[in-house]
């Protein structure tokens, strides 16, 4: 398909086909608002990222789904939750530099975000979340006796059953601050490549 000079409309949303058009201000309002639909959207591919953290010890580089849960373009912050003893949470806690990775094949663009994580276990907003949580039937996600990845032995398959209210739940809420994003778009008219950073610089990249 060739667009010439014509605005591109990818799913709704007018991007300028001259990438020299598009200022910082249209480029991140363009990607905030995939990344603030995704959590409320099942079918929406940006929905489940790739997070990468560097492992413990000789382990390399640790890479794992998870579902985005929220995204504020105000604070640039990403939020996903997570059981509180797996192993992410002491990936995090010794190097909290991390990635998110994010394809849509729908739009045809990739966004990798690099991130400082936090692990929040006891605050105001991980109760409010196990509220909604425990009534679902993701609850059982956080309320198994033996920490995920823990081996497991014939019979044993460490969900604990029973009423959530009363057990106590390993709910921990991961919270990325954004601190760059490097967006991919593949188009048989070119590839474009942009580097963002939340203090307002965006840079051209060779794709
Ligand atoms: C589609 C999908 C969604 C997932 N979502 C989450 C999630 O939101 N949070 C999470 O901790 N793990 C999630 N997982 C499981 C992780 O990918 C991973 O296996 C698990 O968290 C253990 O990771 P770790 O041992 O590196 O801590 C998901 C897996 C899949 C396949």
């Amino acid at each position: 398909m060739h667009c010439g000079d014509q605005p591109l409309n990818v799913s709704g949303i007018v991007m300028q086909q001259d990438h020299s058009q598009l200022t910082y201000e249209q480029l991140t309002t363009n990607l905030w608002q995939q990344l603030t639909r995704a959590p409320n959207d099942r079918h929406h591919d940006w929905r489940t990222p790739v997070l990468a953290t560097q492992g413990l010890d000789l382990a390399g580089p640790q890479a794992r789904t998870v579902v985005l849960r929220s995204a504020e373009y105000a604070t640039w912050v990403l939020r996903a939750y997570t059981d509180s003893r797996s192993p992410k949470c002491s990936e995090i806690a010794a190097q909290p530099r991390v990635q998110l990775s994010f394809w849509s094949k729908r739009l045809n663009w990739q966004l990798r975000v690099s991130a400082i994580a936090v692990v929040d276990v006891d605050s105001d907003a991980v109760k409010a979340a196990w509220e909604k949580v425990r009534q679902s039937r993701a609850a059982g996600d956080y309320l198994s006796h033996s920490p995920p990845g823990h081996v497991q032995s014939v019979g044993d398959h460490s969900v604990t059953h029973g009423e959530p209210s009363s057990q106590k739940h390993h709910l921990a809420i991961l919270t990325f601050k954004v601190q760059v994003m490097d967006w991919l778009a593949l188009s048989q008219d070119g590839h474009r490549r942009a580097r963002l950073t939340a203090n307002g610089l965006l840079e051209w990249l060779v794709p």
